[in-house]
Order: C-alpha cells, then structure tokens, then sequence
C-alpha cells in the first residue's frame, strides 16, 4: 500500500473517528484541559480521567496510553507537544517527536488506524503551516519505516487548518515524486 494512501487529512471532530486510537494534544500532568484534550475527556468519560491520574504525567514529545472508554476508538493516545517559544528551544524537534512516539505506541499495541488532532497548534502557539509540515514530515518517515499502521488520519477542525495540513500533505507527496523522477533520471 503506498504511503500516500495510508496518510490523509480530514476536517472532522476527532472524538468522533472510528479508528484503532485517537491521539490527544494533553499538558505534562495528562490531568485534562480546554481544547481538544477538554472535548477528549467529556466524551470518553471520568473513567478516562482515573486512569491518567495513575500514569503520573508525560514528558514533552513522549507519549501514554489509554482505553477509550465511551469512545468509539478503542485507545487514547496521550501525548504532550512543545509550547512556541519562538523557535529557539527545539520546539520542531519536540513536536516532530510526539508524533513519532504516539506512532511507536501504535505500533507496540498492533494499532492499524489513528487519527491525530492538530499538535500544539492550540493554546500552545506552534505556528501552524511550520507544524503542519513537521507533522506530515514525522508520520511519512514513519510510514516509510513501519508497515503495520495502515491508515494515518489528520483532523483538523477548521477549514484554515484543513487547507494548511492538506497543502503540507501535497507537498510532501510532490517532493518524493520529484525525487523519484530525479534519481530515475540519473539512474539512466
Ligand atoms: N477535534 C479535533 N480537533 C480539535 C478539537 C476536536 N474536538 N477541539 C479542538 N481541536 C483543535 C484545535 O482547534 C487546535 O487546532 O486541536 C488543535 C490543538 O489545539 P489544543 O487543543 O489547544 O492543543 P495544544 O495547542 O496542543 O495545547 C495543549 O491545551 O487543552 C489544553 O490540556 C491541553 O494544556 C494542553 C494544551
């Protein structure tokens, strides 16, 4: 199955996905919040809440599991992006990581489908066209390298969002293509 038909962008709500495990924008103490991880919680339940309460916090760019509970996905994959600061504090490489390691947690659980909201790009200030590239980036390298994970879905939950991780998409499919064109070039 090519990469390009395992990875997609939608503009949906993401507690509503039917898929192995939604994927949560959370804070270092995994205790809940507004935005998405706020919409999370309400509709998986206070079952959701216990048993975060015993994972006792996630570092920035790691990842924790879950059960969904009244979620229709079976898994809640909690992860913690970076804060924009301004660029200078890793922040990209922060973000490119909590991907990756929500992706490794798939991966350990036999997960086959996920869906992702918008990482950081909330409360936390990550300029979105940077992480829209900086997502993509970190789920097609991780395609490239894993095939048990079959569909990789990113919710988005406004249009200006759903335009911006479409065209991220689009990019990186061109440019593996030019690639490609190139080195097949060269190769002759
Ligand atoms: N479905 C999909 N996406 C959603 C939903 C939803 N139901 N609700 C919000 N979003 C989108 C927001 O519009 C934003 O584009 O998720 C993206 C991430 O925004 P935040 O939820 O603010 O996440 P983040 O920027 O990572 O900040 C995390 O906010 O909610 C707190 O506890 C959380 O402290 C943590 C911080």
């Amino acid at each position: 199955m090519e990469i390009s038909d395992r990875i997609s962008v939608i503009m949906d709500d993401i507690v509503t996905q039917r898929v192995d495990a939604i994927v949560n924008a959370a804070n270092n103490s995994l205790l809940g919040g507004g935005g998405v991880d706020g919409a999370i919680h309400q509709a998986a339940g206070p079952e959701l809440l216990e048993e975060c309460r015993k994972l006792g916090g996630c570092p920035t760019g790691e990842a924790k599991i879950t059960r969904g509970y009244n979620l229709p996905a079976k898994w809640v994959i909690h992860t913690v992006g970076p804060v924009w600061k301004g660029g200078m504090c890793d922040e990209d490489r922060m973000l490119y990581r909590a991907y990756r390691s929500s992706l490794e947690l798939a991966r350990q659980y036999q997960i086959r489908s996920i869906a992702f909201p918008g990482i950081s790009i909330g409360a936390y200030g990550f300029p979105i066209e940077r992480a829209a590239d900086i997502a993509v980036r970190s789920v097609w390298d991780f395609l490239t390298e894993v095939n048990t994970i079959n569909e990789v879905i990113l919710v988005c939950y406004n249009q200006r969002a759903f335009n911006i991780y479409s065209d991220a998409l689009k990019n990186v499919i061109n440019n593996i293509a030019l690639d490609q064109k190139r080195s097949n070039g060269s190769s002759k």
